[in-house]
């Protein structure tokens, strides 16, 4: 990835490692922007207004734009009392929540304050959500809309709202001890501790920032703020349906992170693939195909469905150190040897006990299935030793 700090000066040299010297006491706003050119000079001067001349605040745009946001930056900040720095990236990984953790990494302050460049989100509560989380003690302050005096006025329409509020209740679901205490976990908008964050391994996924930063980092003390989130100054939202794809699997991703998880997810994949499998028998058997040939291609079904599961659900983090079509190849080949044998089984069952073919294959299936999961872990997406680490991307 290759990328710009404008002006040069404000932090540290860019490839250095180590992020700059805190500044006691100090204060950074991460911006992510994408194309809001006409946006951050009314951010900044909002901004001039809420913290006066305070000492130690900065802010940090990290930017993915294609059109003139660094340019427009740059003329506005002229006027800004405070340092203003651009990080400009080329390739943006990761999107929204891969540049806020680009910022984190560069940031040297005891605070760190993350907020949208739309004014969606009100500048002048920047100081007050670090002054709560001095007065409280607390280690994260989230800008909530759904506390009282709190609103969500700039979500256009029902559908966005509803959206909203179910994506707010599964991942509280999912995560009631993380996320106790928060009301609005989907807030793109908060105040954190450096030391908190310092030293997890973020893996962003899309737009929920800070509940990757809550289940990773584990915040112990939390403290809320509400905020009326307004409708955006100008410019268009950056977020697409596919955003919504993307919340799922990064729920995934952070709800399998244990091994002992991951193992239930295997299994509720496993048995979700059942049915593609079953379909298929039934579909292949009734076309008149004899049953153990049907058996065979059938089981072609469940393994494409469970492997696009695994993949994109439990193993993300996993699959650099092989090919994709490697990893196929190999979990292909062990669900068919598994298939090997299991159809004797399946032959007994039908053959000797005269069994129905479905039943035979769901009793045969639950047999198997724990000892494939076993040796795919182990085969396909086990990180290699260092001696074999090869940088092949997915
Ligand atoms: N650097 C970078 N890279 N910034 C991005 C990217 C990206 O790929 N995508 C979006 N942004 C920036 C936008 O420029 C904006 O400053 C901010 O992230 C939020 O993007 P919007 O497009 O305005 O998102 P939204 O209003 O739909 O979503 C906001 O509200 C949600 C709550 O309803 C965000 O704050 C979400 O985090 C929040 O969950
Ligand atoms: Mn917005």
């Amino acid at each position: 990835m290759s990328e710009d700090l404008w002006p040069p000066h404000a932090l540290d040299d860019p490839e250095a490692d180590a992020p700059p010297a805190p500044a006691g006491g100090g204060v950074t706003l991460i911006v992510p922007t994408f194309n809001e050119s006409a946006n951050v000079a009314e951010l900044l001067g909002r901004l001039r207004t809420a913290v006066g001349d305070r000492e130690h605040f900065e802010v940090l745009f990290v930017d993915d734009s294609t059109d003139d946001t660094p340019a427009a930056i740059e003329k506005a900040a002229a006027d800004c009392p405070f340092p203003v720095s651009v990080l400009h990236r080329d390739s943006p990984d990761g999107g929204l929540g891969g540049a806020v953790v680009a910022g984190i990494d560069r940031v040297g302050s005891d605070w760190i304050v993350v907020m949208d460049a739309d004014l969606q989100h009100p500048p002048h509560l920047v100081p007050e959500l670090v002054g709560e989380g001095e007065r409280t003690g607390a280690d994260l302050v989230v800008a909530s809309r759904y506390l009282p005096g709190g609103s969500r006025a700039g979500l256009a329409g029902g559908y966005r709202v509803a959206v909203s509020r179910s994506a707010t209740w599964l991942a509280k679901g999912l995560f009631p001890r993380a996320l106790r205490g928060i009301s609005d976990p989907m807030s793109g908008f908060f105040a954190i501790r450096r030391t908190t964050v310092a030293g997890a391994v973020l893996q962003p996924l899309g737009y929920k920032i800070l509940l990757e930063l809550t289940v990773r980092c584990r915040p112990e003390r939390r403290a809320e703020v509400p905020f009326v989130f307004e409708d955006r100054f100008a410019g268009e939202s950056k977020s697409t349906a596919r955003e919504g794809l993307r919340f799922l699997t990064h729920l995934a991703a952070l709800r399998s992170a244990s091994p002992l998880a991951r193992m239930i997810g295997f299994g509720l994949i496993g048995l979700s693939g059942f049915v593609p499998n079953l379909l298929a028998l039934w579909l292949l058997t009734h076309a008149g195909m004899q049953y153990l040939a049907a058996e065979v291609l059938a089981n072609q079904a469940g393994v494409l469905w469970n492997f696009l599961f695994i993949e994109t659900l439990l193993f993300r983090d996993r699959r650099r150190h092989r090919h994709w079509a490697d990893r196929l190849g190999r979990f292909a080949l062990l669900a068919n040897a598994d298939l090997l044998l299991r159809i004797p089984v399946i032959a007994l069952f039908v053959g000797r006990f005269g069994m129905d073919v479905l039943p035979a294959t769901a009793l045969a299936l639950v047999t198997t299935f724990v000892l494939r999961f076993a040796a795919t872990e182990a085969l396909v997406y086990l990180p290699r030793g260092p001696r074999a680490e090869r940088t092949t991307r997915s």
